[in-house]
């Protein structure tokens, strides 16, 4: 049912745990499961990610995602970041079955609730980037 890249990043999972004085925090919950997913950005001056960590109450593909996804936006600015979408972390993991694709969304909306945060404390405006649907941080929801 899972891919071996599916499998293998969900049993070793990269770039878990949270980053200190973030440049951004973006969490999200899943309103089909109520899954829900933290992501920290290190953002240095020009606007290259230099370091991205996760944390999730979520699902085995949602965690498998989410790690793929860190990797995949580690090194990126935020222009490119903007373009691993849900698709392109599946696409990565070699596909995910069509009941856990849901799951792949939390990783982007994530970062891209992160990558808000970033704007606004920068008082910044990031093209292409919107503001995020179903970000739930003030609820401060994921403890260790
Ligand atoms: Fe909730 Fe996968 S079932 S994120």
């Amino acid at each position: 049912m899972y891919s071996e890249k599916v499998m293998d990043h969900f049993s070793n999972p990269r770039n878990v745990g949270e980053i200190e004085n973030a440049s951004g925090v973006g969490t999200v919950g899943n309103a089909k499961c109520g899954d829900i997913m933290r992501m920290y950005l290190d953002i240095d001056e020009n606007q290259v990610i230099r370091d991205c960590k996760f944390k999730t109450f979520g699902c085995g593909a949602a965690v498998a995602t989410s790690s793929m996804a860190t990797e995949m936006v580690i090194g990126k600015t935020i222009q490119e970041a903007l373009e691993v979408t849900n698709v392109a972390v599946m696409e990565a993991l070699d596909g995910l079955p069509p009941v856990k694709v849901h799951c792949s969304l939390l990783a982007e909306e994530a970062i891209h609730a992160a990558l808000w945060d970033y704007a606004e404390k920068n008082g910044i405006k990031i093209e292409g980037l919107k503001k995020p649907k179903a970000d739930i941080h003030d609820e401060d929801p994921v403890e260790d």
